[in-house]
């Protein structure tokens, strides 16, 4: 009976608001807040909602990049910016496409970022993506915005182990720590877990920013489609969380949070419907038996 009483305070138990991004120092609110279906121009009065409950709540890490709507998501995160002067930390990112991979590319696209988000310096700058070359230029272009104070950290998205490792050891050489790799994880994604990048963040210091941590929405609905077999986890996050008076998307997040210290999840949210829920996720915690249970019915990280 104890023993019970004690599981259940521990589920109810919430979670640190904030997480550490790698090892620079800053403290980053333990959920950040997707930015991609951000649309100036089309959604505006919903983001700002969505913006200000965030904030409301202390999250304040917002994701964005300049290939978001082109352009949009970062124009519309600075119209936020302005309007609710509270402070927030802004991660975006620069895209190598093939015909800009230079330095002067990346100097240039920071200096377009740094304009459309209307703000003198970002906090998280990451490479969107990798290319099939060496990313030595990249990392020193990178370098030099930390030098002129234009960015606060570095980061990459998408990187493979060997990639980050090569790129954090570059980054190395003028004392900057690489803060995070920005990769696809989800219970219905888990990759990073075998193709090695959540132990090189573990091994480099770098956070492991999880992307696309609700499949898109999927992981909310409590229905795997048409397919049987996809159906065994929606129905287990479904009971999971009836039992916490929660909602599936909360479990499948803290799933994420309990899965490793260096991971941050990044779910989308364009309405403030959405932002809510996700920082409920948070109030409360898994047990062990069921994030053991959860592990199992989405594949145990094969
Ligand atoms: N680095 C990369 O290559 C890369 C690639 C993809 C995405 N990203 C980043 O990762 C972020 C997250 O990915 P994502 O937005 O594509 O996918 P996601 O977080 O898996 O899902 C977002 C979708 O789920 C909905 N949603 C969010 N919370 C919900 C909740 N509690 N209940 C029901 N629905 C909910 C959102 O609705 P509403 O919008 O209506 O609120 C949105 O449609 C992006 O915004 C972007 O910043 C990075």
């Amino acid at each position: 009976m104890i023993g019970d009483e004690m599981s259940v305070l521990a589920a109810a138990h919430p979670q640190p608001r904030t997480r550490l991004l790698g090892k620079t120092g800053l403290q980053v609110s333990a959920l950040g807040i997707g930015t991609n279906k951000w649309q100036q121009g089309k959604n505006d009065a919903a983001v700002f909602e969505t913006y200000r409950t965030c904030l409301d709540n202390g999250f304040t890490f917002f994701d964005t990049a300049e290939v978001y709507g082109f352009g949009k998501s970062e124009r519309l995160l600075g119209e936020c910016l302005r309007r609710d002067r509270r402070p927030a930390i802004i991660a975006t990112k620069f895209a190598p496409f093939i015909v800009r991979r230079s330095k002067r590319h990346l100097l240039k696209a920071l200096d377009a970022s740094l304009n459309r988000l209307g703000v003198a310096s970002i906090d998280l700058y990451y490479i969107h993506f990798p290319h099939f070359g060496n990313h030595f230029e990249l990392a020193d272009a990178m370098a030099e915005a930390v030098q002129a104070g234009k960015v606060h950290h570095v980061g990459v998205s998408n990187f493979g182990a060997t990639q980050m490792r090569r790129i954090a050891d570059r980054l190395a050489r003028t004392n900057i720590q690489l803060a995070a790799n920005q990769v696809h994880y989800s219970l219905l994604h888990r990759n990073p877990e075998s193709n090695g990048v959540l132990e090189a963040c573990r091994e480099v210091g770098a956070s492991l920013v999880a992307y696309f941590p609700l499949a898109g929405g999927k992981l909310a609905a409590a229905s795997g489609g048409r397919n049987a077999r996809l159906q065994a986890l929606p129905d287990l996050l479904a009971r999971v969380a009836a039992t916490h008076n929660a909602t599936p998307a909360q479990v499948a997040l803290n799933w994420l949070l309990a899965r490793d210290p260096c991971v941050i999840p990044i779910p989308g949210a364009s309405h403030s419907n959405s932002a809510k829920q996700n920082i409920g996720a948070l109030d409360w915690t898994l047990t062990a038996e069921e994030f053991a249970a959860i592990d199992v019915a989405s594949g145990g990280g094969r």
